[in-house]
């Protein structure tokens, strides 16, 4: 089968000048799809994530008996299976999303019947032990292939755990929840770094009751869930692209409104001030427990200075790290970036493809297991991009291109629609020439 490929030329820009409303959060979007596909009624979303991403997570939904209608523009309904998923007689393909294989998981294991899931060439090199481990512990049958998909599960009544996560991630706490949810006792996640907790707060809006301290979320089933009415809000990950390029033009003006300000996501804003840039939030408001507000950026004159993001930080900025290094150059005192070893086993290896495409448009740039040192003061010149197929880094690459010396070209470009299908749309709509 061949897969088309498209490639894009960004050309340098001299200013960054616009306002923006972005597609849904595609983290809570796959959330109130499975959990609106799990719950009892019919929910209604609006402004749901365009990603493919999304759509994988409601055809699995879909699969499973849910009812899906796409309604005028962003607007998605789900009719939900009232906690019993039928098993489907084909495996359900998840695409590219991880999100969607690891938290559907969980949702399975504790299911009647035999379920399969698969992905794309990218998802199926990514590492699924560790949903197994913790599925396992709770008496689910899970089967992989060297651990990885497909991920065949054996669904059955499961087990209460106690939970301390190895690594820091919200797909596999959601994984454990989503089990938690089905199964009598209390589960309990406990993370050492806090990740983003959109899976709590939704579970908590479709009526599951859960605790929490400051380090643990513990869960109580058997719980059943019933239908909401939300809109999602606008995807920081993805405004993350123009924050950045709005940061590196002195004098530049962006406004993006009705975007989600969640704290455990929302550390960006933190990072770019730190650099220098201009940052306020306007009409904060707070829908079904998430933050959305509007963000105004604007790029100091004297340039963007340094900075360094490790330790919870990483693994808080994890979707934010490949935009943020590939602007590093264009800042005076560089960025360094460690203890974000997960970037190796995102859809790509990110730390290398970010490395290659640098050195691609002329910069110095030294890798590390866990994280990259970008040297300021650097100039960039146009180059051709390997995207690798992955979503963040033909965006992040189309970012460092605005502010090069001639052009860019995006290889594989399409894979921005993974989540952002508008990207490169929105993109020519606020780069001034
Ligand atoms: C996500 C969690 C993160 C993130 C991914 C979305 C989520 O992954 O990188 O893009 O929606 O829970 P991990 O849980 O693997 O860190």
């Amino acid at each position: 089968m061949s897969i088309a490929t498209e490639s894009r030329i960004i050309r340098p820009a001299r200013n960054i000048m616009g306002s923006l409303r972005l597609p849904g959060d595609k983290s809570i979007s796959h959330r109130y799809a499975m959990l609106g596909g799990f719950a009892q009624g019919t929910s209604r979303f609006s402004n749901f994530s365009t990603g493919a991403d999304c759509a994988s997570t409601l055809r699995c939904m879909e699969a499973l008996g849910a009812k899906v209608k796409k309604l005028e523009a962003g607007v998605v309904e789900v009719t939900g299976v009232g906690g019993r998923a039928t098993p489907p007689d084909e495996p359900l393909d998840c695409g590219n999303s991880g999100s969607t294989m690891r938290m559907i998981a969980g949702l399975l294991a504790a299911q009647h019947g035999s379920f399969t899931l698969i992905g794309d060439d990218s998802l199926s090199r990514r590492p699924m032990e560790r949903i197994r481990r913790p599925l396992e512990d709770m008496g689910a049958r899970i089967a992989l292939t060297e651990g990885h998909a497909p991920v065949h599960i054996e669904g059955s009544e499961l087990r209460p755990i106690d939970f301390t996560t190895p690594i820091a991630s919200a797909q596999v706490k959601t994984c454990i929840l989503l089990a938690g949810l089905q199964t009598a006792g209390t589960t309990t996640v406990h993370e050492a770094v806090r990740t983003r907790d959109h899976s709590e707060l939704a579970l908590r809006a479709f009526g599951a009751k859960l605790t929490r301290t400051l380090d643990s979320v513990s869960i109580t089933g058997a719980q059943t869930l019933t239908a909401i009415d939300a809109a999602v809000p606008g995807d920081l990950s993805s405004a993350a692209f123009f924050m950045c390029a709005a940061a590196l033009f002195p004098g530049s003006g962006l406004v993006v409104d009705a975007l989600g300000l969640n704290p455990t996501r929302a550390t960006l804003l933190d990072v770019l001030t730190a650099l220098g840039a201009h940052i306020s939030v306007l009409q904060l408001e707070e829908k079904h427990a998430e933050l959305v507000g509007t963000v105004q950026v604007a790029g100091p004159a004297e340039g963007l200075g340094s900075t360094a993001v490790t330790g919870a930080l990483a693994a808080q900025l994890i979707d934010e790290l490949p935009v943020l290094a590939a602007i590093g150059p264009y800042t005076s005192g560089g960025i360094r970036i460690r203890d974000a070893k997960e970037l190796r086993v995102k859809e790509s290896d990110r730390i290398a493809l970010v490395a290659k495409n640098l050195r691609a448009m002329g910069a110095e740039v030294i890798e590390f297991e866990d994280g990259l040192d970008v040297p300021g003061g650097q100039s960039l010149h146009g180059a051709t991009i390997d995207s690798g197929g992955d979503h963040r880094i033909a965006m992040a690459f189309a970012v460092a291109a605005l502010r090069a010396d001639g052009e860019t070209l995006i290889e594989g470009a399409e894979s921005a629609a993974i989540s952002f299908p508008e990207f490169f749309d929105l993109l020519e709509l606020v780069a001034e020439r």
